[in-house]
């Protein structure tokens, strides 16, 4: 399962991906409006970082309009993919881009069925947004379950990306799934990583080889 890094801060993002933890980037306007600054730079900025798929949002909610967007913000850079929302229009946009041979990541996915329509449309990725849909209290995890059903059926090859994780379970019932991908918080990602166990381990380990050197 690939791993993205779900944030606009180029910080957290250079740190992930010293640590060798993430192959591409989600943004959105609202990640994008928390780090503040001129979004094109933001863009560029975390493109000079991370040679995987950086997402990146259109305002617009036209299909021309999103076409004409996410053409401009393809101009940023070879990896960055066009974020559409899941609406009839996106999904025209989807088509649009997708024939000129820019990737489209088609986010606020919350069913199964819309999953359906975006692969259709040819998208690169669909984003599941699984916290969102627990927030409501529905299993975001089943949608994904059932997007991947459907997937294997009929032999798609859009991306499932796991959207919207809040916590380690999302990211392991993901990988149980067979998601293609995850994006993950930073303070998620950097959790994956610690167990309290390792630490206490680490400790002893240190204290006994003290003790026994006599230093
Ligand atoms: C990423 O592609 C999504 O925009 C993001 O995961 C949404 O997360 P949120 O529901 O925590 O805002």
């Amino acid at each position: 399962m690939k791993f993205f890094i779900d944030t606009a801060n180029v910080d957290d993002i250079r740190e992930a991906h010293s640590m060798g933890l993430i192959e591409g980037v989600t943004t959105n306007p609202s990640l994008i409006a928390k780090v503040g600054g001129d979004d094109l730079e933001v863009l560029e900025a975390i493109c000079s970082v991370v040679e995987g798929p950086v997402s990146a949002e259109v305002i617009a909610t036209d299909a021309e309009g999103m076409a004409r967007e996410g053409q401009r913000l393809a101009g940023i850079a070879d990896n960055i993919v066009i974020k559409v929302p899941l609406t009839v229009d996106g999904l025209k946009a989807a088509r649009a881009l997708r024939s000129e041979g820019i990737g489209v990541n088609v986010t606020l996915c919350f069913n199964a069925v819309q999953a359906l329509m975006a692969a259709k449309a040819g998208a690169t990725f669909v984003s599941p947004f699984v916290g969102r849909i627990d927030d409501i209290s529905y299993r975001g995890m089943d949608t994904v379950r059932e997007i991947r059903t459907i997937y294997d059926n009929y032999g798609f090859d859009t991306e499932i990306l796991v959207a919207s994780i809040r916590n380690p379970l999302h990211v392991l019932e993901a990988a149980l799934m067979g998601a293609d991908a995850a994006t993950v918080p930073p303070a998620v990602l950097f959790k994956l990583v610690s167990h309290p166990l390792t630490d206490i381990g680490l400790e002893r380990f240190l204290a006994d080889h003290k003790k026994a050197k006599g230093s």
